[in-house]
């Protein structure tokens, strides 16, 4: 008799996209754009959204416009907005605009962690120790994103031990939930359920998410595989938006449409509107004048053409 993996039935997917997505584009976005992404995707029935990134306006001035963004969003009741904050100055800003969840991004690369926030993973973790501090003080969830967790641009392949020590670590200093992130997307399913087993030994797997760039096409198999180990959050970026600029050559996150269409198509229930959310990904697509990065939004689109 053929016997198959339990899955979970429910997944919740958290959108990227107005962060991770628009972080990386070359032409200024327009805060009016991100506020109005923001309300399509909630529209579309995303419970928790990526808003913005208080990190220094020189590094990634695509996200300088924070807080007019954060401030100019109509937030939904039950919907959460996460922003990342790298160290107390970011946090402090942040703080003014109420975010109901911060991150704080390490890497399980050394030479990532250098390119990326500018110092050692020791360093970096004693610079979030507060932000985490003081976050739970002020009643803000805490999650941490840990890049490069398969593999990365300038150290190669990484092995799960060291995603283990950077779970320890996060784990140490009171960071509620990780997300296992590839972020250059060259994971397949084996390499990223090792970094999930490594992350398991220090989070509960209630507390752990995935973050899968899709950069070698391999984005749905590694969730796939994620899901086979009962991982059930995850986050997505509408129309495959983005990439990280201390990244070259990563692509954009999954598209939000592409796992939606995965997870339904299995029965497991998203909460969102999939035609609704192609539309959000048709039209910032249609702002930053190209095509949707995601398959599903290209082929449900021409669908309705005929
Ligand atoms: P630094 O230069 O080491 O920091 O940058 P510093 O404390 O020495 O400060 C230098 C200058 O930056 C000062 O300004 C500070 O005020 C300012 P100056 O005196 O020169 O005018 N500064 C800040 N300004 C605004 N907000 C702040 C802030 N902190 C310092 N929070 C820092 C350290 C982390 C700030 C810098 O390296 C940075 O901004 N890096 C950008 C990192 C980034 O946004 N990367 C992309 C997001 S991560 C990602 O995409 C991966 C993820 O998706 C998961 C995955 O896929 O792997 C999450
Ligand atoms: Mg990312």
């Amino acid at each position: 008799m053929t016997s198959f993996i339990q899955l979970p039935t429910q997944v919740k997917l958290v959108d990227v996209g107005p962060r991770d997505g628009l972080q990386n584009e070359k032409q200024p976005v327009p805060a009016a754009v991100k506020i109005e992404l923001v309300h399509r995707l909630q529209a579309a029935g995303l419970k928790e959204i990526e808003v913005t990134s208080y990190v220094s306006p020189k590094w990634v001035p695509q996200m300088a416009d924070n807080h007019e963004v954060m401030q100019g969003i109509q937030r939904q009741p039950g919907v959460r907005y996460s922003v990342l904050t790298p160290n107390l100055k970011g946090f402090e800003a942040a703080l003014l605009d109420q975010p109901d969840e911060i991150v704080v991004f390490g890497a399980a690369s050394e030479a990532f962690s250098q390119k990326n926030i500018n110092c050692s993973i020791a360093e970096s973790i004693e610079r979030f120790a507060p932000v985490v501090a003081a976050a739970k003080a002020a009643g803000i969830y805490v999650r941490g994103a840990m890049s490069c967790t398969v593999g990365c641009p300038y150290e190669g392949e990484i092995a799960p031990e060291r995603v283990a020590y950077l779970a320890g670590l996060m784990a140490e200093i009171g960071v509620q939930h990780v997300g296992v992130a590839d972020t250059i997307g060259v994971g397949t399913p084996r390499k990223v359920q090792a970094a999930i087993e490594a992350t398991l030994k220090h989070f509960a797997l209630d507390d752990i998410s995935g973050h899968f760039h899709d950069t070698y096409g391999q984005a749905l198999a590694n969730t796939l595989a994620a899901l086979e180990l009962g991982v059930w959050q995850f986050d997505t970026s509408v129309a495959g938006l983005g990439g990280c600029p201390y990244a070259k050559g990563a692509t954009g996150n999954v598209a939000t449409e592409d796992v939606v269409y995965l997870l339904h198509g299995m029965g497991i229930a998203t909460g969102i509107d999939l035609d609704a959310l192609v539309d959000a990904g048709a039209w910032i697509s249609e702002q930053l004048g190209r095509p949707s990065g995601s398959r599903v939004g290209r082929a449900l689109l021409a669908k309705r053409m005929n």
